[in-house]
């Protein structure tokens, strides 16, 4: 497939790695400050090369913006995309070609860690048209990873959903670490635990995976923990609470659900 990607930053260059890799061309790359894909610059002003398909990698507020600008010289493009879980496909309605969304469902740091995070990654593709649909999922394909289909209007949900799974997670880790902190314990010593965690929730479904005294129903080890929280760490008190909540209406726990609130 010939591609354009529009803004290489750190989806953009993933992606453009990791097409190269897997045997598409990179026909141009539409940069603002330079970029390291083996490819063409292309001017934002000109017409554009004949390509399969645009993928337009700006971030989420610039992305209705620049698909103004590129859409006006983009006769010979067959298709254009954003990377957004977030955005609505609408944001590339100046474009008269098929338009749609293909966000990878995986953390892209920079271009080289991100490429190789793709394959095995899942990959949300969202578009009105039948052929681009069909022509996306054979691409993620190539990329070795696994295409889904997410309607246009669920597309802010879904993007709650994996900040809950991915950055929400970070902030119960990020507690994890200073309450260990306090108690002189390294927060490396939570690895092997979160690691069994995490395997268990994809292997049994969160509810069957939750251990601890929430899950026992054991308010003593619940008000104890607290208590502790509130007496050398007071900054995390809300959000122990909080999470700790969340985790009791998980189990129907509603005695667990009152010491709490
Ligand atoms: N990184 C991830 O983990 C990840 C994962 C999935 C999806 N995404 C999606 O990927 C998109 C980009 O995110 P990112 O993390 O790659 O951001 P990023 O590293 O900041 O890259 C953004 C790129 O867009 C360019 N750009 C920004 N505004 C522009 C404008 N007005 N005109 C032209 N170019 C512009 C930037 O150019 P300059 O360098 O010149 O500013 C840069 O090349 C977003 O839609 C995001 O939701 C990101």
């Amino acid at each position: 497939v010939d591609i354009i990607i529009a803004g290489p930053g750190r989806a953009g260059t993933a992606l453009g790695i990791g097409l190269a890799k897997a045997g598409h061309r990179l026909v141009g790359v539409l940069s603002r400050s330079g970029h390291q894909l083996d490819a063409p610059n292309l001017d934002w002003d000109d017409q554009l090369p004949a390509a399969d398909l645009v993928v337009i990698a700006v971030r989420d507020d610039a992305i209705a913006e620049v698909a103004e600008r590129l859409a006006h010289h983009s006769d010979d493009v067959a298709a254009a995309v954003h990377v957004s879980g977030l955005k609505s496909i609408a944001a590339l309605d100046a474009f008269t070609c098929p338009v749609g969304s293909f966000h990878p469902l995986q953390t892209l740091p920079s271009g080289e860690a991100g490429a190789a995070r793709l394959a095995g990654a899942w990959v949300a593709v969202t578009t009105n048209d039948a052929g681009l649909r069909a022509g996306l999922h054979r691409l993620a394909e190539s990329l070795g990873m696994r295409p889904f289909d997410l309607d246009d209007h669920l597309k802010p949900l879904y993007h709650a959903g994996a900040a809950a799974a991915a950055n929400y997670s970070l902030g119960s880790l990020g507690m994890a670490f200073d309450l260990f902190a306090a108690a002189g314990v390294a927060f490396e010593a939570a690895e092997p635990l979160v690691r069994a965690i995490v395997d268990n929730a994809f292997e049994l479904g969160p509810w069957m995976a939750l251990t601890g005294p929430i899950a026992r129903g054991d308010i003593d080890t619940v008000k104890a923990q607290v208590a502790a929280v509130a007496a050398d760490v007071p900054e995390h008190l809300q959000a122990f609470k909080e999470m700790g909540l969340a985790l009791a209406r998980m189990t129907g726990r509603d005695e667990i659900a009152e010491v709490l609130t």
